[in-house]
């Protein structure tokens, strides 16, 4: 190790580095996807939420601990107001190597440009069905169209990559993987495959019924294209394979039929600042109450989160029935 590469600070007690941070910046959104809200939520009070101001502390606290990767989430980013203002700011962070959004795409027509310009490499776009009524079932309000013209702009905007994410379920777009894959496969842009984990009661479907392996949907695709394995895995719970004779990319991304905990390099932070230590069980520290202390600085915060690396669990139970799962939802997670 060169004296120029900084290592991360955040060991925790199985040796894992942790050099990414998820970082949600609302727990709103403009969507209410069946495996991630309920119809009817009910959103945090704007005082329980980090401030902008907040949220790019955190942000640079974690780059200075050796993070080198930040992924902003929500719920839905591009819904919070003033969000560029802090994108803006995250692009120009010292030490930060990869700033990365996740996105349902719906606003992307109006921010894809700005979005690149501050500085954002690569971007996630959400998307479960390419036809506009199942669209509507899966998001509950969402607008298809909306989300196709967000995918063509963020095309054009020049991204240096875009993968789409699709959670599939039994019964709501399992027929569609094939027809999902060769709309990134025309546009050169990369697919993921989720199963779906679960996180509290977000729906009004059995999770049971409509869980569907990735090994399933694997074998389905490679009826129609030939896949590659790709050696070089990304640190984290995804594996890719490549399509031969394509530019695009597969990943399959398996809480719940396979477990990659070994390899975890990241926490999240909730946009009320709680740090998750992991996805799947409720360890947590409350940044927010140290942010919001007067008397407290930087370098408290930085011992916090130094210490915090103890209590991370080395693996999660999303298999096992009888595990208490986190009643938390995704949007409140950070996706
Ligand atoms: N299981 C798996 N993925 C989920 N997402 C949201 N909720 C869940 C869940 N329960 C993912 C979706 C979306 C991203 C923001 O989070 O893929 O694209
Ligand atoms: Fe919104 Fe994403 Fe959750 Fe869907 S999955 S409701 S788009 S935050």
């Amino acid at each position: 190790m060169t004296a120029m590469e900084q290592p991360s600070k955040l060991i925790d007690k199985f040796g894992r580095h942790v050099d990414y941070i998820r970082l949600s910046v609302t727990d709103r959104c403009d969507f209410r996807c069946v495996y991630c809200m309920t119809e009817d939520m009910q959103f945090l009070p704007r005082k329980e939420i980090l401030s902008l101001e907040e949220l790019y502390r955190v942000a640079k606290v974690f780059t200075e601990l050796g993070v080198k990767k930040i992924r902003l989430t929500g719920g839905e980013p591009m819904v919070r107001s003033n969000v560029m203002s802090l994108i803006e700011k995250l692009g120009a962070l010292p030490g930060l190597e990869e700033l990365l959004l996740t996105t349902n795409g719906a606003q992307l027509d109006k921010y894809a440009v700005p979005l690149k310009a501050a500085g954002v490499k690569r971007i996630n776009i959400s998307l479960d069905s390419l036809d506009a009524d199942r669209f509507k079932r899966i998001s509950r309000v969402g607008k298809l169209e909306r989300v196709l013209a967000g995918i063509d702009a963020a095309k054009a905007a020049g991204f240096e990559r875009i993968r789409l994410n699709a959670v599939v379920m039994r019964g709501y777009n399992d027929d569609e993987v094939v027809a999902l894959t060769d709309y990134a496969v025309e546009r050169d842009i990369d697919i993921a495959f989720i199963e779906e984990m679960p996180l509290g009661d977000a729906s009004d479907h059995d999770r049971e019924e409509t869980t569907c392996s990735n090994d399933w949907v694997r074998g389905v695709i490679a009826e129609a294209y030939q896949l590659t394995d790709v050696t070089a895995k990304t640190a984290g719970p995804s594996r890719y394979v490549r399509i031969e004779g394509t530019n695009s990319r597969i990943g399959f991304i398996s809480p719940v039929t396979h477990n990659f905990c070994a390899d975890c390099n990241r926490v999240r932070v909730t946009v009320e600042g709680r740090l998750l230590l992991c996805l799947g069980n409720e360890h947590s520290i409350d940044l927010r109450a140290i942010l919001r202390d007067q008397q407290l600085t930087d370098d408290d915060l930085k011992q916090a989160i130094i210490a915090s690396m103890d209590i991370k669990p080395e693996r999660h139970y999303f298999y096992d029935k009888d595990y208490q799962q986190p009643v938390r939802l995704m949007n409140m997670t950070g996706g």
